[in-house]
């Protein structure tokens, strides 16, 4: 019996991975967010009130869940005071959280450094989520990163804050932005530091320890395969893994202790940002899609992009995250839609591919080759069993299944907890 599950997107985000968690996680002892930070926006939808979670795992609303926010993470901590907060407002009490003390803190001076990039780079702008993610990374990959155990020794802080001011105050000097002072960010961080004190523990003991009781674990993807900064559409990427292979690294467990890896799928792609996306089309259905599916960013409110299934990409995911089963999310976008495409495969110079391209400007070149397939007019929303989906429907799941030779377990038909029809019963 699966007791460790990984919820990964297959796609370039948003596919629905905080409904699937939310949904997964009332039968979860422990659900984990890996890597990523509020870049992240994840919509759980019950009991008529929807909740934007950026941070905190969406395990949350299970009182009986401890969340873990892991070792691969950045996190702000003003951002999670505030989403702790907006969670108190919503009657929710004080959650049962976990915060690794090897986690890497989004400094203010990783905002500034991620608009100023971004306006370096000018029409070459990955458009990121400005949430400082790009910079707190490249710190901690360039070993001058501050982690959350680092908050609550104010000697120690207070000599790292003054090594990264070294480096950043120079760079926004020269560019006109506000020099920071040492003391204020010393006391600010100190100060979250002594809040989430008693949160902060290293966390892959008590996940190690946690599977050694047999205890059942989700890992909540964030992001998507598309968005991975070593198999994604590099330079147009975040700046983490979000694939299932980065889970045991970011969290401090072995990889043979993955048992499920669930790749969530929107039955149509959606991508916010820049960077190229083979199957987006622009026209009347886009609108229709968009306006259906709720198609804006839940972190930034930009429209998302719209375009077909891509089973190149899907089966890029697969491949690489090790899918055991797919979740079909958002499929009651689709209704009412006449012709409905898949793209089967690309061409690149005059060539038939069925592989993404590592090269970005071979990619950019790809143009899509499309399987057409009857939509369906029927309402699905309220459909609790596939048997009952109409054939046209069932027809559209069949081909994803035969083209990626993989089980969809899970098709969502609405964004309520209730509006999922089970394929497969997950930790059972
Ligand atoms: P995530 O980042 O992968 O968690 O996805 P987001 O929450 O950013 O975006 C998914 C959006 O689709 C949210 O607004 C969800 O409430 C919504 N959603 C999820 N599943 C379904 C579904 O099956 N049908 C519809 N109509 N909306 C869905
Ligand atoms: P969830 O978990 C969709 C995108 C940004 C941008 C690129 C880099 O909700 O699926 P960053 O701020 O990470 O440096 O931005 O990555 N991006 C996402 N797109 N969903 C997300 O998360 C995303 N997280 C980052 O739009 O294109
Ligand atoms: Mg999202």
């Amino acid at each position: 019996m699966a007791r460790t599950v990984v919820v990964v997107g297959t796609q370039w985000g948003d596919e629905g991975k905080g409904k699937i968690t939310d949904y997964l996680a009332w039968k979860a002892d422990v659900v984990v967010r890996s890597q990523g930070g509020n870049n992240a926006g994840h919509s759980i939808f019950f009991a008529n009130k929807k909740y934007a979670l950026h941070l905190i795992p969406s395990g949350v609303f299970n009182p009986k869940a401890t969340n873990v926010m892991a070792n691969g993470m950045v996190i702000n901590p003003e951002a999670l005071t505030e989403e702790l907060d907006m969670l108190n407002k919503s009657g929710l009490k004080q959650p049962n959280l976990l915060i690794s003390d090897r986690a890497h803190v989004v400094m203010p001076y990783h905002l500034i450094m991620d608009e100023l990039q971004e306006e370096l780079k000018q029409t070459d702008a990955i458009g990121t989520t400005k949430k400082g993610i790009g910079p707190a990374y490249a710190d901690k990959a360039s070993r001058i990163g501050i982690r959350f155990g680092d908050l609550t020794d104010k000697d120690g802080l207070t000599n790292k804050i003054n090594l990264a001011l070294k480096y950043y105050n120079p760079i926004f000097k020269a560019f006109g932005k506000p020099e920071l002072k040492v003391e204020d960010l010393v006391n600010r961080s100190y100060a979250y530091g002594e809040k989430f004190r008693d949160n902060t523990i290293d966390t892959s003991i008590f996940l190690n320890e946690a599977i050694d009781k047999n205890k059942a674990i989700l890992f909540e993807g964030a992001q998507g395969t598309m968005l991975c900064l070593d198999h994604g559409t590099y330079p147009y990427v975040t700046s983490s893994s979000p694939t299932a292979a980065s889970v045991p690294l970011a969290t401090g467990i072995a990889p043979r202790y993955i048992d499920e890896v669930i790749g969530v799928t929107k039955a149509y792609t959606t991508r916010v940002g820049s960077g190229s996306f083979p199957t987006e089309f622009e026209n009347e259905t886009t609108k229709y899609i968009r306006e259906r599916g709720h198609e804006y960013g839940t972190t930034t409110g930009r429209p998302r992009r719209i375009g077909w299934l891509d089973i190149n990409i899907l089966n890029h995911a697969v491949r690489i995250n090790g899918i055991t089963g797919i979740a079909i999310m958002l499929l009651d976008v689709l209704t009412g839609i006449d012709e409905i495409k898949i793209c089967t495969g690309y061409v690149l110079d005059g060539k038939k591919i069925h592989h993404i391209p590592g090269s970005y400007s071979d990619f950019s070149r790809c143009k899509p080759i499309y399987e057409t397939y009857p939509g369906w007019k029927e309402d699905i929303s309220q459909i609790k069993d596939v048997k009952d989906l109409p054939k046209n429907c069932i027809n559209y799941l069949k081909q994803i299944e035969r083209m990626t030779n993989t089980k969809i377990t899970l098709v969502s038909v609405g964004p309520d907890r209730e509006q999922t029809i089970i394929l497969y019963k997950y930790f059972e």
